[in-house]
């Protein structure tokens, strides 16, 4: 079975389905909104960076270059890595904020 959540992107107000199986990055692509920069997608470049702010969820391997441990503890996450338990809020932080923020001036 391969349930699926409710993601919650704070910063457009927007949602989007994520099954368990699937990284909350790539149904963010799926979303096929302009501004969700096309990065390493294997936790190794930082350009996914979120702040999960409510709910639970699994993750892999992160690079600590780009995700420091206490950062883990505060709920940041390399969207890349993320795969959803339930439904999720999720905050983009730099340089996903940025990229989104600015597309979203220009909509
Ligand atoms: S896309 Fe590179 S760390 Fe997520």
């Amino acid at each position: 079975m391969n349930t699926k959540h409710a993601i919650h992107l704070a910063i457009t107000g927007e949602h989007y389905v994520c099954a368990e199986s699937q990284d909350v990055l790539r149904a963010m692509e799926a979303l096929g909104r302009r501004g969700i920069p096309i990065g390493c997608r294997n936790g190794g470049c930082g350009l996914c960076k979120v702040r999960i702010t409510e709910g639970e969820f699994a993750h892999s391997k992160m690079s600590r270059a780009f995700v420091s441990e206490s950062e883990e503890h505060d709920g940041v996450v390399l969207a890349c890595r993320v795969f959803p338990r339930g439904d999720l809020a999720i905050e983009p932080l730099a340089p996903l904020a940025r990229c989104i923020n600015r597309h979203k001036a220009q909509a």
